[in-house]
């Protein structure tokens, strides 16, 4: 049996947003090992087919439902031994038009988790952030856990950088321990977002052509799901919390970057579709709020003794294989 994802005293976990891309591999994985396993999510984003495999499974439990919803996510919290807290809005571009989004569905939700957490009694909580909270920081350099000031340039990021925000302040104030984990771009099995899904799915459209948004410089780091899984229960297994520092920011992805024209020749190989004309539309941002080039320093997890096994673009290769026997 593989080792197990979480320390002995982890029985039962609440995975929100347990039924969309991420979330959902967690719940395998969980459930794989024998967790208690209970998925809350709204399905605003999410698919029933990702999880409806575990239906029989006695330790499986499914709620629909809002992390906005304050006695459910009581209810549930108060039965969890740690919670694993991936539910927000995903759908960064679409930030633009309804801001109030990433405020309602990441900042308003994720105070409702921890005010939750702060009721019922403290319990470890792992929370999905992002490299985005970096904002322009990460074009030219790369950024570490302390790079700042953090000034982001979408509202998705800056609903992030407010979750952040109140789980210091409730580890601080209430006695809770956090991991905050500022993802690279994660892809893998049921993806239905980024620049993969779309390249895909543009070229099964018209086989002919690929456009590529913006100047066709952007450069981002890659890492698969199962990776970025193992590397927030290593975190949680090894890197323990206090009373003096009870939360800490990890970033987690790879040190090496994959330039989007390269990743558009990849999906093109696995494609079988050599001949598609690479079309760089010129603009200087793929859409309002992108951050064209993502360089991350995953330096204080490699010095905690974790690392993605594979490269960026190995990473984007296998991921483009799965995703091709899903569409
Ligand atoms: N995929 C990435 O590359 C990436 C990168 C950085 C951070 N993240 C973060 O990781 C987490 C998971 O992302 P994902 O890629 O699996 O996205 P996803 O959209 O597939 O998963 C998010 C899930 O949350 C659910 N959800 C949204 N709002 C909710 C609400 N108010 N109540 C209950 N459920 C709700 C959705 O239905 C969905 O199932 C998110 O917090 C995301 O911001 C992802």
């Amino acid at each position: 049996m593989s080792e197990k994802l979480l320390t002995p005293e982890i029985g039962s976990v609440l995975v929100t947003g347990g039924a969309g891309f991420i979330g959902s591999t967690v719940v395998d994985m969980l459930l794989s090992q024998g967790y208690k396993t209970t998925v809350l999510d709204n399905f605003s984003n999410g698919r029933r087919e990702f999880v409806s495999h575990h239906s029989d499974d006695p330790n499986f439990k499914l709620v629909e439902g809002d992390i906005l919803d304050e006695s459910l996510v009581k209810e549930l919290v108060q039965d969890a031994d740690l919670v694993w807290h991936l539910a927000a809005n995903t759908d960064i571009i679409g930030g633009h038009d309804q801001p109030r989004r990433d405020l309602r569905d990441c900042v308003m939700g994720t105070f409702n988790v921890v005010d939750a957490i702060r009721v019922t009694g403290p319990r470890p909580l792992l929370f999905s952030s992002t490299g985005a909270v970096y904002g322009q920081l990460c074009v030219d350099i790369s950024v570490n856990e302390g790079s700042g000031p953090l000034l982001p340039v979408s509202t998705y990021a800056a609903g992030k950088i407010g979750s952040e925000a109140f789980i210091s302040a409730f580890c601080n104030l209430y006695g809770i321990r956090a991991w905050i984990f500022r993802f690279g771009n994660v892809i893998g099995s049921r993806m239905t977002h980024g620049v993969i899904y779309d390249f895909v799915h543009r070229l099964k459209q018209d086989p002919s052509r690929l456009l590529i948004r913006g100047d066709g410089r952007q450069e981002k780091n890659y890492f698969l799901v199962e990776e970025c899984i193992d590397g927030m229960g290593y975190a949680f297994k090894n890197i323990a919390m206090t009373d003096d520092q009870p939360c800490d920011i990890f970033n987690l992805g790879t040190s090496s970057v994959t330039r989007v024209v390269e990743l558009a020749q990849i999906v093109k190989e696995e494609m079988g579709l050599p001949d598609a004309e690479l079309v760089i539309e010129g603009t200087k941002k793929a859409w309002p709020g992108d951050q064209p080039r993502v360089h991350i320093d995953v330096d204080k997890m490699t010095n905690l003794g974790w690392k993605a096994k594979l490269s960026s673009d190995q990473a984007v290769r296998i991921a483009v294989k799965r995703l091709l026997t899903e569409v």
